[in-house]
């Protein structure tokens, strides 16, 4: 029940670039090799922001499909889907919403930064403060346990684990607890039960954070407890407290900033991008008139590559050998910047040949994208229905 578990998200804003393939996909591929993986389409997120331009949402959130699974998403291994299709994300946002101090969503970062990045928007609504809340009920709602995310999004994990943290404290509580956790180990048989135990003793004394890591993986593998006594015994480990939403972790993705053809960060709306399935003629005309070291202005001028976009897709697209053939022949004025830069069109090109075979077979019949999906968001609400009885009876709402 509390198995590892990926969960992440993007907002639907359309095709992918480059700069979302290396920054996020490549790493959930990676990820659902390993892991159980549950990746959505946050599209009440964008309407946070974006409420009055609901007719785009749709379309982007079709065409980010046909990019996840071309750039090689597995729907056979990883839940792909839609937020607004699991209406329970909603109802635990608003019970979230009750233990959530307004001075703490004041506090995160990104409220101001986008307020002041976006000035042509007014973002003094009630949702867009409640941008985090979201967010962590998206995650709290599967148990995830693992999210992949950027630097920028680290705030909003920090403040899931706070509202974890904060809901177990108030609904955890229960009568007789210890009582009942003790016998919860003993449900665990004799071997488990002392393995446990040692676990326990070892974080409790000497705050052995790695003992704490080995008994939530015992209880992760242990099939026959209820999830009451689940929560109990992953809640006895720290404290006194049943553990009815588990805080997650960030995984940060390590990856260099892929630089858009002006230098700036990549995005489609400073039209500096390059798509994920972009045509390799669109490539080679993006790449080949792509802004270089300014002080360059003639081939005889050498150059510095730490000033030059070019180098940056380099450092994520050539080996070793390329990129030292760049540095001498660029500050060496030993070789010309349209030189400099085919290295970059093929490996593009090359990266992006197996993408548009996968994407084709969507592209000729959208019917698979809309099964897979309406498979997928069928699965989640599955697994977010469990967390939300749980979550309803621990905040006094179980009627039955
Ligand atoms: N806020 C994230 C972004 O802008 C998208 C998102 C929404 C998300 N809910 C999430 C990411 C849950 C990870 C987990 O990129
Ligand atoms: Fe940039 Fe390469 Fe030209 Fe140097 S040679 S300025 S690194 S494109």
């Amino acid at each position: 029940m509390f198995a590892d578990r990926v969960l992440s998200g993007m907002r639907p804003t359309g095709r992918m670039h480059i700069g979302h393939y290396h920054g996020a996909l490549k790493n959930w591929i990676k990820l659902q090799e390993e892991y159980e993986c549950l990746f959505f389409a946050a599209d009440w997120h964008a309407l946070t922001t974006h409420y009055e331009t609901p007719e785009t949402i749709a379309e982007s959130v079709w065409d980010m499909f046909i990019d996840w699974l071309a750039a090689g998403i597995d729907p056979t291994r990883a839940t792909i889907f839609i937020q607004s299709r699991v209406p329970e994300h909603a109802e635990l946002t608003l019970l979230l919403g009750m233990i959530s101090p307004i001075g703490w969503l004041e506090r995160v970062p990104s409220y101001k930064e986008q307020q002041q990045k976006l000035p042509d928007r007014d973002l003094s609504n009630y949702g867009f403060l409640g941008y985090p809340v979201m967010q962590s009920a998206d995650i709290l709602i599967y148990r995830a346990n693992m999210v992949p995310v950027g630097e920028d999004q680290v705030s909003h994990i920090e403040l899931t684990r706070e509202l974890a943290r904060r809901f177990n404290h108030i609904y955890g509580r229960e009568p007789g607890f210890e009582e009942k956790a003790r016998l919860a180990i003993k449900k665990l048989g004799s071997k488990k039960a002392k393995r446990y135990q040692q676990f326990r003793t070892a974080f409790q004394e000497k705050g052995d954070t790695e003992a704490l890591d080995a008994a939530r993986s015992l209880l992760n593998d242990t099939q026959n407890l209820s999830l009451g006594d689940q929560e109990r015994l992953f809640g006895f480990l720290e404290g006194s407290r049943r553990v009815i939403l588990p805080e997650p972790q960030p995984l940060l993705t390590e990856t260099p900033r892929v630089p858009g053809l002006d230098g700036q960060k990549m995005s489609k709306s400073y039209g500096n991008a390059i798509m994920l399935r972009e045509d390799p003629a669109a490539v080679t005309e993006k790449i080949r008139t792509m802004q270089t070291d300014p002080a360059r202005v003639r081939r005889s001028d050498p150059g510095n590559p730490e000033k030059c976009p070019v180098w940056g897709l380099h450092q994520i697209y050539s080996g070793k050998e390329t990129q030292d053939w760049v540095v001498k022949g660029c500050t060496t004025a030993g070789i010309g910047c349209l030189e400099c830069k085919q290295p970059v069109i093929d490996a593009i090109i090359r990266e992006q040949k197996p993408i548009h075979d996968r994407a084709q077979k969507y592209l000729d019949d959208p019917a698979l994208v809309r099964n897979i999906v309406a498979d997928g968001c069928e699965r989640a609400r599955k697994l977010a229905e469990e967390t939300m009885r749980d979550v309803r009876q621990a905040m006094g709402l179980a009627y039955d």
